[in-house]
């Protein structure tokens, strides 16, 4: 059994009312992210820093169709590279930096190279047949050396067309490079507005 293998199946979850809270974890994993299908680690293997994805048992199935996905972007620096994965984990680099999120909670400014390097790699992704979905703050981050990282490619693979990334530029474009525009946004506002979203999306 691989080291990460192990530490996956130490991940604890509640799954009482598909809640999915974190029970427990064993203690060479620092809590990175929590996202809708799984919760991140951060853990040294091999000395390198590297990143633990545990999937809820409900999006197991999601962590094969992730892994391929990995593998068809392996050789872009847009995205993290792929090291292993198993029936409900994988193991990819850990990006040190902030989600684009976190920047507008923070006040990290956000530019126009940061959103034509999104660009850029959304470019690569569609070079080799695939179709990037689920581009939203979270699943966007940003190194201190200004480099570009997307994370979360799982729906990658999916036929229908997913405006989020163009809904999200538009409103970089006219709203938030309005210089009265406040670019540090309270976590109540963003959650607010993402649910909005969500919300209006599933209408339609
Ligand atoms: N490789 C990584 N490096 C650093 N942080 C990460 C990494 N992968 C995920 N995260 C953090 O964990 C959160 C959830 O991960 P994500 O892969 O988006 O899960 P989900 O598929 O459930 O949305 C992200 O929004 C981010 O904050
Ligand atoms: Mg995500």
């Amino acid at each position: 059994m691989t080291a990460a293998k192990k530490l996956s199946s130490l991940v604890e979850y509640n799954t009482k009312k598909r809640k999915n809270k974190l029970v427990s974890m064993p203690p060479e994993l620092v809590l990175a992210g929590k996202g809708r299908s799984a919760y991140v680690f951060k853990y040294n293997e091999a000395s390198e820093v590297k990143a633990l994805k545990v999937f809820f048992p409900e999006y197991e199935e999601i962590a094969k169709r992730e892994a391929s996905i990995y593998q068809l972007l392996s050789g872009s620096k847009y995205y993290p590279k792929l090291y292993e994965s198993g029936p409900s984990y994988l193991v990819i680099d850990y990006i040190e930096g902030h989600t684009f999120f976190e920047c507008l909670l923070k006040g990290v400014p956000i530019s126009d190279e940061m959103i034509n390097e999104v660009d850029a790699a959304l470019q690569e992704a569609r070079k080799t047949g695939l179709n990037p979905s689920d581009i939203h703050l979270r699943n966007l981050i940003v190194t201190k050396d200004k480099e570009i990282k997307v994370i979360d490619v799982a729906r990658f693979t999916q036929t229908k067309s997913d405006t989020q990334w163009e809904d999200l530029k538009k409103a970089y474009y006219s709203l938030y490079k309005h210089p009265l525009f406040p670019k540090k946004i309270s976590r109540i506002w963003l959650e607010i507005i993402a649910y909005l979203y969500k919300k209006k999306m599933d209408s339609v």
